[in-house]
């Protein structure tokens, strides 16, 4: 199949053809959403807790990051694998954000990197931009922030919070992100951005104007059972076929039904 390009994605917003983006942390699951033809998979920061379990994505490392990315950048044929620079690799200074962004590109062999932030980060967004690595932008709710605002509530929410989002999303775009994330915003502000800025905004929790949309596969998958916001559409009960199956192994295993004879050799 012919591979997703940054250029592809920049075309499909001209055409009004929306972009279908994932979360992915690992080979197996990769290849599946990349056979079922997801243009854009993310190795998110959110592996820290979906992967890790931890309660925020503030802890997980550039080593383990790059760990998720090579696993499935080995996976996928067609999609562009996009990888986050976690907390702390790149806010400090902008050298800083370059040396995590090489790493990413040399050790994991992803496509691109997505950065959080606006205005605080536009220095580091220059300087990896002016090494060839492509970045997608993340504004609104940025989950790496989590202790600034203290909740996960929806952003923007206010005419001067939306002025800034508006403003940083200029900006990114001005610097030449390829992308831009928009994470729990109203709707109305949402599509106000995508008709402003000509690059692709990928929404999650921002409503259906703008060019894609992103989720949490484990989440569209229902593996993880507790998380329940208002934006996410399970499309399936894995947690409830997952539980079914090992449930019925264990019951063969404890009756010595499992295996059988055709099971042996
Ligand atoms: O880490 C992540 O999963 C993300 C998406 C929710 C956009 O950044
Ligand atoms: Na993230």
């Amino acid at each position: 199949p012919k591979r997703i390009t940054t250029h592809t994605l920049l075309e499909m917003k001209q055409k009004g053809e929306k972009i279908s983006m994932l979360t992915a942390y690992d080979y197996s699951m990769a290849r599946i959403f990349d056979s079922a033809g997801i243009d854009v998979l993310l190795v998110g920061d959110s592996a820290s807790n979906v992967m890790a379990g931890h309660e925020t994505t503030l802890p997980i490392t550039l080593d383990q990051m790059i760990y998720h990315a090579s696993s499935v950048v080995r996976a996928v044929k067609r999609c562009l694998v996009v990888v986050d620079l976690p907390f702390g690799s790149y806010q400090g200074n902008s050298s800083e954000a370059l040396r995590s962004a090489i790493r990413i590109m040399k050790e994991s062999g992803g496509h691109a990197i997505k950065v959080e932030g606006g205005s605080e980060i536009k220095e580091s967004v220059l300087r990896v931009l002016s090494a060839g690595v492509p970045v997608m932008g993340h504004l609104g709710l940025t989950p790496q922030s989590i202790y600034k605002f203290g909740t996960y509530t929806v952003r923007a929410k206010e005419e001067a919070e939306a002025q800034k989002l508006i403003e940083d999303a200029k900006m990114l775009e001005e610097c030449g992100c390829f992308a831009l994330v928009l994470e729990k915003i109203p709707s109305k502000l949402a599509k106000r951005v995508a008709e402003e800025i000509n690059i692709p905004v990928i929404g999650i929790g921002a409503g259906p104007h703008v060019d894609g949309q992103v989720l949490v596969s484990h989440d569209l998958l229902g593996i993880t059972n507790e998380f329940k916001p208002r934006f996410l559409r399970k499309y399936a009960d894995l947690h409830s076929i997952m539980i079914e199956a090992v449930a019925n192994y264990i019951t063969d295993v404890k009756e010595n039904t499992f295996p059988n004879e055709k099971e042996c050799y």
